[in-house]
């Protein structure tokens, strides 16, 4: 496990979700308010959570990204935060996001096949978007269920991979390949 310190020096994209997430970073902070297809997505998924939502306790979102699901969550519940990603670049995302919605997000950077905390260790327990970029996401389940508490709460989202709204901006490179960018599909081994 590292912590990451989102003030660091900026260095050069490493892998290919750090290249991912570079223009964000290089972007103005994005509007969590305005009537954006992406705000729309994340109101959705708040909703689903609805009256299951912990009332106290440790949420955690598994491969974070910018943390905009977390921060929603943080903002429903007054829940200790952890943001945990593979990369720099988005644990850096995440820290913008904890500091645009005035709230603590602990960033933890690690790799989600075998999470660095103790089993039951959260009352909830999110991903988004993330286990359809393992061709076996099983490994990637047991660890989200292992950290679990019993009687906690799990949600977990995926984007299909066929055309829609959401993903047409990766309209083309899907004709040309059923995965997504080499390096972000974590293929068997
Ligand atoms: C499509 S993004 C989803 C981000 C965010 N949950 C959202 O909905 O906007 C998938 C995230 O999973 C992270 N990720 C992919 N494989 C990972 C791994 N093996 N360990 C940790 N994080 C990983 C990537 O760095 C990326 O930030």
């Amino acid at each position: 496990m590292s912590r990451v310190d989102p003030s660091a020096p900026k260095e050069p994209p490493t892998n290919a979700w750090d290249r991912t997430w570079q223009p964000q970073l290089d972007a103005p902070p994005p509007d969590f308010e305005s009537r954006s297809l992406g705000n729309h997505i994340d109101a959705l998924k708040l909703e689903f959570i609805g009256s299951d939502m912990p009332k106290s306790g440790r949420a955690i979102e598994i491969g974070c990204g910018s943390a905009r699901l977390l921060a929603r969550v943080g903002r429903a519940a007054p829940l200790q935060l952890v943001g945990f990603d593979a990369s720099m670049n988005a644990l850096r995302l995440a820290a913008a996001t904890a500091s645009h919605f005035q709230l603590a997000i602990r960033t933890v950077r690690g790799d989600v096949r075998a999470l660095p905390f103790e089993s039951g260790a959260f009352d909830l327990v999110l991903s988004g978007g993330l286990l359809e970029h393992f061709e076996d996401p099983s490994p990637v389940l047991s660890e989200m269920v292992r950290i679990l508490r019993p009687g906690g709460v799990f949600y977990a989202d995926v984007v299909p991979r066929k055309l829609s709204l959401y993903r047409i901006g990766a309209a083309l490179r899907m004709l040309r390949s059923p995965w997504m960018e080499e390096g972000v599909v974590a293929r068997k081994a």
